[in-house]
């Protein structure tokens, strides 16, 4: 018989959960209506679809943002950055409902004062990701570089040398994370590094490296624009060769898992449970 097994850290994380509950919130008793987020709540189109049936709009575009004259905004768990949060607080009628991750929040915080103290910062992550861009945009003066790669760490120099403060992305790879503070290391500069992923992240990628080492197929669920769910994936692929990467059911072919005796079922941050337990009634 088929085993199946569910990772226990599957699906929202407290942090995905706080937001959407304060979207909701919003809907039962704003007063200054309408509301939006600044982007979609979480990378889940199930979700995001679902708060637009009850009014919730997503602005994607900065430009909209500043135009934007009424309503109530609703950051998202990933946070922004300091100019878009004063250039929100700047407009008369315009309600901020803050639901940045407060493990997003102590990045923010430690970025702000380290690069005031004269530190330059590193951040360790994807430089296209909102989370990123926010922590970026809370360094003064702009005095941060953004490693992704082995790579890019390698390369990494600045003119001056200089105090240097390295954080990550709080959905980093922390196997990358301590390769990248390593080589950084060995250079020639004065460094402090603060491992910020956060341990839900932590979690969720060490038990599914365990779960993908024992299985015989892993299914990983999340949006496909989901960090923590490629990371999810990259992790699973390296311990189970046939790791498969899932928005919904509708993406799985169940003829794969025909002779497949363990399965295992792992999700990212922004996955309903609804998705997750469908996933694996029909594996089963
Ligand atoms: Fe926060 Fe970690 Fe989730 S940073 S949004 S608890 S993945």
């Amino acid at each position: 018989m088929m085993n199946i097994e569910v990772a226990k850290t599957a699906g929202f994380c407290f942090g995905v959960e706080r937001a959407i509950k304060k979207v909701y919130e919003q809907v039962q008793n704003a007063q200054n209506k309408p509301i939006y987020t600044y982007g979609p709540i979480i990378h889940n189109e199930y979700v995001v679809n679902e708060l637009e049936r009850k009014g919730v709009k997503v602005i994607d575009d900065y430009e909209e943002l500043v135009s934007l004259e009424k309503g109530t905004v609703v950051i998202r768990s990933h946070g922004v950055s300091k100019e878009i949060y004063d250039m929100l607080k700047r407009k008369e009628n315009v309600t901020i409902i803050d639901a940045t991750c407060p493990f997003v929040l102590k990045i923010h915080d430690i970025v702000e004062k380290q690069s005031k103290e004269g530190y330059h910062i590193i951040v360790i992550g994807d430089k296209d990701h909102p989370e990123v861009e926010g922590i970026r945009g809370w360094c003064e003066g702009n005095d941060v570089t953004i490693i992704n790669s082995r790579e890019e760490a390698e390369n990494f120099l600045l003119k001056s040398p200089k105090k240097i403060c390295i954080v990550a992305q709080t959905t980093y790879n922390k196997k990358k994370f301590k390769e990248f503070v390593e080589i950084i290391s060995k250079m020639d500069y004065y460094i402090k590094s603060m491992c910020t992923i956060c341990s839900a992240t932590k979690e969720r990628q060490d038990e599914a490296r365990e779960i993908a080492s024992r299985a015989d197929a892993m299914i990983v669920i999340g949006g496909k624009h989901s960090s923590n769910t490629q990371k999810l994936f990259e992790i699973c692929k390296k311990e189970c060769a046939n790791t498969y990467y899932i928005q919904t059911l509708d993406d799985l072919d169940l003829s794969n898992f025909e002779s497949t005796n363990n399965v295992g079922i792992t999700a990212g941050a922004s996955t309903p449970k609804k998705i997750i337990e469908e996933v694996q009634r029909n594996v089963r």
